[in-house]
């Protein structure tokens, strides 16, 4: 690797509260869960390069969910079954009290394409040994016409009554993408239930990453989607009898670039806790060639339905580490043609509220963040057409044909409020209340600092702007 020097990449430029591989490369989250008092949050790892690679499983433990502790790597693509990968899968504490992780096994055929089988570890939260069993759940029992090149990505959970369940992505030759249900009563023994939920009709050809899970009164079904940038929230009702999701609505999670393979923990007290992938396979190839770093996770999101669609908000957590905290109330924006900066509104590694309330006429706000000389990246808000914009094109670093990603908020007589996160290579911006979330990965000049304001006609503006504490 023609990489920076790995100490000044971490003093200068690693992110501050988002996690990252110590080496290499990183995709999705796997197996997170709590266990011993923790949070547990694996993910797909390839520390040999910054391009993915014979996957292994990073891990890493958190108390709070911002501030990491990197274990040992927990499993390794080190038998025949996963020689081509441990691929994504998830985690539980099985009756026993061990910590039980579920994962796919990759293993080329002679033809060179991939057979995908379910496979099992147990560990004690820092070693991880496989069972010796492996596969535990192999192609034999998918359904007629199922792929099994295409058949991954197993979210366990147990039911009250101690049983286990797995909904795993497959592809199937005649009906497309599916998300299968499967049960065992000791964990070790699986039988195949049903199909959980047809994806046909969603974007992309096939869905991967399940996770499936009850929220407020509800149950949601989420699914990265393949050939398409987009993973997906479905909402709906949970008929346990048949073992099939019933849907009644479904909304992309993400309206920027870069979130992909969300997988969902409960929190001790009951908040469904969402972290994703900030990046997904399309903009893999997107990134800063001599970092010693490619990846790292979104900031974990606590989930909410509210009127039958999914909210997202920044973990709570996140509010110990602001600091130097600077409020402005009632700035007029718009009297000058110009770009607006605000003492002390600058940085990279920023949490920062804003409320644009229109004034008169009021026909676009503009923010450029992450700004200094040729750089900066840009989110404008057009209240006639309720239409935001995220645009990268002057990032800087890295070439990607996703620089500009657009969504219609809520018509809210031009009132918007967004909650931006910036930190040393990404942007995460919440848009009223959490109603929609638009990422991007920056790889800027970590120097370029400036935070300027535009606007077209008139409005005024709230802002809350606080410092993000490095947690070393
Ligand atoms: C999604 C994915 C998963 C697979 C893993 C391999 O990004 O393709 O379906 O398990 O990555 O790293």
């Amino acid at each position: 690797m023609k990489n920076q020097k790995l100490s000044d990449f971490n003093k200068n430029e690693r992110p501050v509260f988002h996690l990252t591989p110590e080496i290499g490369w990183m995709n999705d989250p796997n197996g997170f869960s709590r266990y011993g008092g923790k949070y547990h949050l694996f993910y797909q790892a390839y520390p040999h390069g910054t391009n993915w690679g014979p996957i292994q499983w990073g891990h890493a433990v958190s108390e709070d969910l911002i501030k990491w502790d990197r274990l040992p790597y927990a499993l390794m693509p080190d038998r025949d079954y996963d020689s081509g990968g441990c691929f994504s899968g998830t985690a539980l504490t099985c009756s026993d009290g061990r910590h039980m992780l579920m994962y796919t096994g990759c293993r080329m055929n002679p033809q060179g394409k991939e057979l995908q089988t379910q496979c099992i570890a147990f560990g004690d939260g820092v070693i991880y040994e496989k069972y010796e069993g492996n596969p535990v759940i192999t192609a034999s029992v998918l359904p007629e016409d199922g792929d099994p090149h295409e058949f991954r990505d197993p979210k366990l959970w147990r039911e009250t009554d101690g049983t286990y369940r797995a909904v795993i992505a497959n592809y199937n030759r005649t009906s497309g993408a599916q998300v299968l249900l499967f049960r065992s009563t000791d964990g070790l023994a699986w039988e195949f239930e049903g199909v959980l939920a047809d994806c046909k009709g969603k974007p992309g050809w096939m869905c991967e990453c399940p996770d499936f899970f009850p929220l407020d009164g509800k149950y949601a079904l989420l699914t990265g989607t393949m050939g398409e940038v987009d993973s997906i929230c479905r909402i709906g009702t949970f008929d346990s009898e048949h073992g099939r999701f019933c849907e009644d609505w479904w909304q992309s999670i993400e309206q920027g670039f870069d979130f992909y393979a969300g997988q969902t923990v409960s929190a001790a007290d009951g908040r469904r806790i969402l972290i994703g992938w900030m990046q997904n396979p399309q903009t893999a190839e997107y990134r800063e060639i001599d970092l010693p770093i490619n990846g790292q996770m979104s900031t974990p999101r606590e989930l909410m339905i509210r009127d039958g669609k999914l909210l997202q908000k920044p973990v709570r957590e996140l509010s110990d580490y602001r600091t130097e905290e600077i409020v402005c109330r009632n700035v007029k924006l718009g009297a000058c043609e110009e770009e607006t900066r605000l003492d002390g509104i600058s940085g990279r590694t920023v949490d920062m509220e804003i409320s644009i309330k229109p004034d008169d006429r009021f026909e676009l706000f503009r923010m450029r963040f992450a700004a200094g000389g040729e750089y900066y990246t840009e989110f404008t808000y057009e209240p006639d057409k309720s239409m935001v914009t995220l645009d990268r094109n002057h990032a800087g670093p890295g070439k990607t044909e996703l620089t500009k990603a657009q969504a219609v908020v809520r018509d809210r007589g031009g009132r918007l409020d967004v909650r931006i996160l910036l930190d040393r290579l990404s942007a995460e911006i919440f848009i009223n209340d959490g109603e929609q979330v638009m990422s991007a990965v920056t790889y800027t000049d970590r120097r370029a600092e400036d935070i300027t304001f535009f606007v077209k006609g008139t409005a005024v503006m709230d802002i809350a702007k606080y410092r993000i504490k490095e947690n070393k």
